[in-house]
């Protein structure tokens, strides 16, 4: 999604905010662009449709210069994707602006500056933010004072960066539910909306807090809070080394996270190791707020949405506790009647997903007895806001696609199963069942991912099809849900999942042999209801892929295609049949010839609602 790189230094910038673009690259994004405040006091600038590298082409052709700019990844909302519509804005040749978020009132706005004579040139609602700063300044505000007053006539989310000729020096940003960090230099400063854009430049940031806004210039950085007093907020030093993600032998950023998935998986519950207690894995106050668990509250989107359904299961059938799970961007909305003792547990690879941080954010006074985030990346937004926090070990995770992020997650979400279920209905043999078959997780995975040449040879029936239709029962519909949107997500063939036992209600009636129908059949105590359900989709002369443990008693025949899983121990089944789902998709895809690892229209980290 969008991303915001910014500098004030008194070197030449446009390489470093080139290369914070690149950082951010693989957020998803459709055009960028970069202004900058050359030494005569002019705007320069580059917009482009499009990769960062045709930003980079129209530098090398005509380089825009400056030791102040900002710069921007855009992911279309208002107004389609186009050099147009890419960021920066300007205003009268003298202001420049960057923008995440969406501005809700910008038709009231364009209305009120149009009136005043304000030419609009793009279709965004962020136009309207330059033209409002503008007039601001006009009235003879300084930078800080324009901003401030700018924010207040905003509604809406955003994170804002802009520079000013008649301020040469300084940068103004603001954010309001989208993040924003500083990277503090030495006699320069920096600014982005992920702080991976500026590890290139310095490991020491300062995360902004709702409602900040903040004026930087190489020598200076003064945060202000909504109220308009100048704060300190917390520095923290990202000292640990960067993370290099290189493709090395792999096609794509999907296969690789793919198969790193027995690292990730073993790295996440190495966590628990040496721990007296689990609960040390979900920080400080974890025993104090578990000691008063009585339910859960599960809220996520996409694929961690997923991850808290399997986690349902989990909790209910081993642990004991009830659980509910729903969609970040319904709860949020909703009203709700909240049941005492209630933990409120989000769930994001990105932790900066918008309608996950505003459902933490409008959870009700006295409505949980405590928040947990699982999350991959330490220092976003939810985990800052989160009392407690399971960081998953998956490593960046750079294909849109979630992979490694989600079984990582399903770990996590397994382990508060046990450090809950101990207060509850689980016995200590099942928590040692369930520890060994985490042990054992990573090797099961392996072996799954032995049968890449299987599942790439099952893949071919997928490629001239326009739908394909998933089931699963019990713990596997989160699992064929899963697979279904990872299919459809990269491979742009329409996938639904279905509980198998809702076949006869409805569904059916698409099922011809135009319809490959998946199966996650593992082989539980609903094996026998799956395999009648699978009668009906054969008998309707569909062909069924069938994914099942190799001792489950499914053989492969005209029309039906059998993937024999390694047997392993049932939790962590909806585990191993993800990473053979995975790889269906990667295969299908890849025929397909699509962009695997930036699929249309998508964005890695959606910090937009
Ligand atoms: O960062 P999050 O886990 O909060 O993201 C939620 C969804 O946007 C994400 O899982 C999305 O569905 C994935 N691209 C699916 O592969």
């Amino acid at each position: 999604m969008c991303g915001i790189v910014a500098a004030a230094a008194r070197r030449e910038v446009s390489e470093i905010l080139l290369e914070g673009l690149r950082r951010l690259e693989y957020r998803g994004y459709d055009s960028a662009g970069m202004a900058l405040i050359d030494n005569e006091r002019n705007l320069q600038l580059h917009k482009q449709q499009g990769k960062v590298s045709e930003l980079e082409k129209a530098q090398q052709l005509r380089p825009v210069l400056g030791c102040t700019g900002i710069a921007h990844t855009r992911w279309a909302t208002h107004g389609e994707p186009s050099a147009v519509n890419a960021h920066p804005h300007i205003s009268d040749q003298r202001v420049a602006l960057v923008h995440n978020g969406i501005i809700e009132n910008h038709q009231l706005l364009r209305a009120e500056l149009l009136a005043q004579g304000y030419q609009f040139s793009s279709a965004t609602d962020t136009e309207v933010v330059v033209h409002l700063l503008h007039r601001e300044l006009a009235a003879g505000r300084s930078l800080l004072e324009a901003m401030q007053s700018t924010v207040g006539r905003l509604e809406g989310a955003y994170a804002l960066a802009a520079i000013d000729t008649a301020h040469p020096e300084q940068v103004v940003a603001a954010r309001r539910g989208s993040p924003l960090v500083v990277g503090v230099g030495i006699g320069e400063n920096f600014l982005a909306s992920d702080q991976l854009a500026l590890r290139q430049v310095t490991d020491r940031f300062i995360f902004l807090e709702e409602g900040d806004v903040v004026l930087l210039s190489p020598s200076e950085l003064q945060v202000f809070d909504s109220a308009g007093a100048p704060v300190e907020r917390t520095r923290t030093s990202i000292s640990e080394a960067v993370e290099v993600v290189e493709l090395g032998a792999y096609d794509h950023y999907m296969l690789k996270e793919i198969h790193e998935q027995p690292r990730a998986l073993a790295a996440t519950f190495a966590q628990a190791a040496g721990r007296e207690q689990l609960d040390e894995c979900f920080g400080p106050g974890a025993t104090e707020v578990f000691d008063r668990v009585q339910g859960v509250q599960i809220v996520a989107c996409g694929t961690s949405f997923h991850a808290g359904m399997v986690a349902r299961y989990w909790l209910e059938e081993l642990a004991g506790i009830p659980c509910e799970v729903e969609v970040a961007s319904e709860f949020r909305y909703r009203k709700r009647v909240g049941h005492e003792g209630t933990l409120l547990v989000t769930i994001s690879q990105s932790g900066e997903t918008a309608d996950t941080l505003a459902a933490l954010r409008n959870a009700g006074e006295g409505e949980f007895i405590g928040s947990l985030v699982v999350s991959n990346v330490a220092n976003s937004s939810l985990v800052r806001e989160s009392e407690l926090v399971f960081l998953t070990q998956a490593g960046m995770e750079i294909g849109v696609a979630s992979t490694k992020a989600f079984t990582t997650q399903l770990v996590g979400l397994l382990m508060l199963t046990m450090a809950l279920g101990r207060r509850h209905a689980m016995s200590p043999e099942k928590q040692l069942e369930i520890t060994r078959a985490l042990q054992a997780l990573p090797d099961y995975v392996r072996q799954t991912l032995a049968l890449d040449g299987a599942i790439e040879r099952l893949s071919d029936a997928f490629i001239p099809r326009h739908h394909a239709l998933f089931l699963g029962r019990g713990i596997h519909y989160p699992i064929a849900m899963e697979g279904a949107l990872k299919l459809k997500e990269i491979s742009y063939i329409h996938a639904e999942a279905y509980p198998a036992g809702e076949l006869k209600h409805g569904p059916l009636a698409l099922v011809d042999n135009d319809m490959p129908v998946v199966a996650v059949a593992p082989g539980d105590e609903l094996l026998e209801k799956v395999k009648s359900n699978l009668e009906e989709v054969r008998s309707r002369g569909a062909e069924l892929f069938v994914f099942a443990d190799q001792q489950a008693g499914f053989v492969s025949e005209p029309r039906v295609k059998v993937l024999s899983m390694p047997h392993c121990p049932e939790v962590i089944k909806p585990i191993v049949y993800t990473v053979a789902l995975q790889l269906l998709s990667y295969h299908v895809a890849l025929q397909k010839g699509t962009d695997v690892d930036k699929p249309r229209n998508l964005a890695k980290s959606v910090t937009v609602e």
